[in-house]
């Protein structure tokens, strides 16, 4: 069977979403809202956006940083030791907040005020679970003595495992999963558990970051694993299943914190996210599932509908901005300087 040479879904969503703030806010959040109805904003901002104030203020600067863009961003809370359940209750109520985020503490880019340890929330947990208040986790475990590719898999043991048996109503994402166990791990669980993939990690493994010398910019976190774990990767988000779905994990980081002697983790994958996972679907021959990854999955599990507008994709030829400039430093998007064969219309 030939492949098409263009491919109109209804308009997708990115689940997963770093937008920052000020300068590379109003740089970076046209890229998103060009390509997605609507986003989940990550709340891992310098200072974090810990309580519902401070997402409705996030939400106001997004919302300017993208003009006239039709595009709703959808606001989350980075929780912490001393998050209060009634404040998070009381933003979801009144549609301020989606969900909130779980960062293990030291798991990756500004989570030093993320959770110490779990047990610490449980009355947050308790209460998103009786309002089915969607609970995001970046699934790694930070104990220095587990091997940095192995924090994921050990993640589902210590923490993920024992936190859906005592709260089987809770609605968990499982963020930009990176390995089969995670793969098969979800699968097993059913709808109450649903898991985002990044287009990084769908064309890229651990060998990659380091072809010909060390490629700072295909550094993020969780970091990319073996060939394998790519291809279950691969596997999963073009099976069409429901628990997988979009989620770019766009992170922007300036050349100057990349190239760095300590480099930051990040991918930013925005400029050319829709294109490069349609890019995926058809080397996999699995164009016909894409809509349900990138437009219907997300949409059901957040309990919202999908959106009424479609978008077309054309099998064309071109190349991804080298750098995207801010003030005097830049950004490099994932694949810059690269031909990539499909292309968003209009
Ligand atoms: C993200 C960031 O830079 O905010 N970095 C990353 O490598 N993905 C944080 C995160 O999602 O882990
Ligand atoms: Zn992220």
């Amino acid at each position: 069977m030939t492949s098409p040479d263009s491919i109109t879904i209804q308009r997708p969503d990115d689940w997963h979403v770093h937008l920052r703030d000020g300068e590379i806010l109003g740089v970076v959040a046209p890229f998103t809202a060009k390509q997605f109805a609507r986003a989940i904003i990550m709340p891992n901002l310098s200072s974090p956006v810990t309580t519902s104030a401070d997402a409705s203020a996030y939400r106001d600067r997004v919302k300017a940083a993208c003009g006239s863009a039709d595009f709703t961003p959808l606001m989350t809370a980075y929780l912490t030791d001393t998050t209060d359940p009634h404040d998070l209750a009381a933003g979801f109520a009144d549609g301020v907040l989606t969900a909130a985020k779980l960062y293990p503490a030291g798991a990756t880019t500004n989570s030093e005020s993320g959770v110490t340890d779990i047990s610490k929330i449980e009355a947050v947990i308790e209460k998103m679970e009786e309002i089915s208040m969607p609970l995001l986790v970046h699934g790694e475990v930070t104990d220095p003595d587990v091997d940095i590719f192995d924090r994921e898999a050990v993640f589902i043991d210590r923490v993920l495992q024992p936190l859906l048996d005592r709260h089987p109503g809770l609605k968990v994402v499982f963020e930009h999963i990176t390995t089969q166990p995670a793969v098969q791990f979800v699968r097993a669980t059913g709808p109450k558990l649903g898991a985002t993939i990044t287009p990084h990690h769908l064309m890229i493994n651990r060998s990659d970051m380091f072809k010909g010398g060390i490629r700072p910019h295909l550094y993020c976190l969780p970091v990319a694993k073996r060939e394998q774990h790519r291809l279950a990767l691969r596997e999963a988000a073009t099976s069409g299943e429901a628990n997988f779905f979009l989620g770019t994990d766009t992170a922007p980081h300036t050349v100057a914190a990349k190239e760095s002697a300590c480099g930051c983790a990040g991918i930013f994958s925005s400029p050319a996210a829709l294109e490069l996972y349609t890019q995926v679907f058809d080397e996999e021959g699995a164009l016909d599932k894409l809509e349900a990854f990138a437009s219907l999955n997300g949409a059901a599990f957040y309990g919202l509908s999908p959106n009424a507008d479609t978008v077309t994709l054309e099998r064309k030829t071109w190349r991804v901005p080298e750098t995207v400039s801010v003030g005097d430093d830049a950004l490099k998007p994932f694949m810059g300087g690269e031909e990539i064969s499909w292309k968003l219309a209009g």
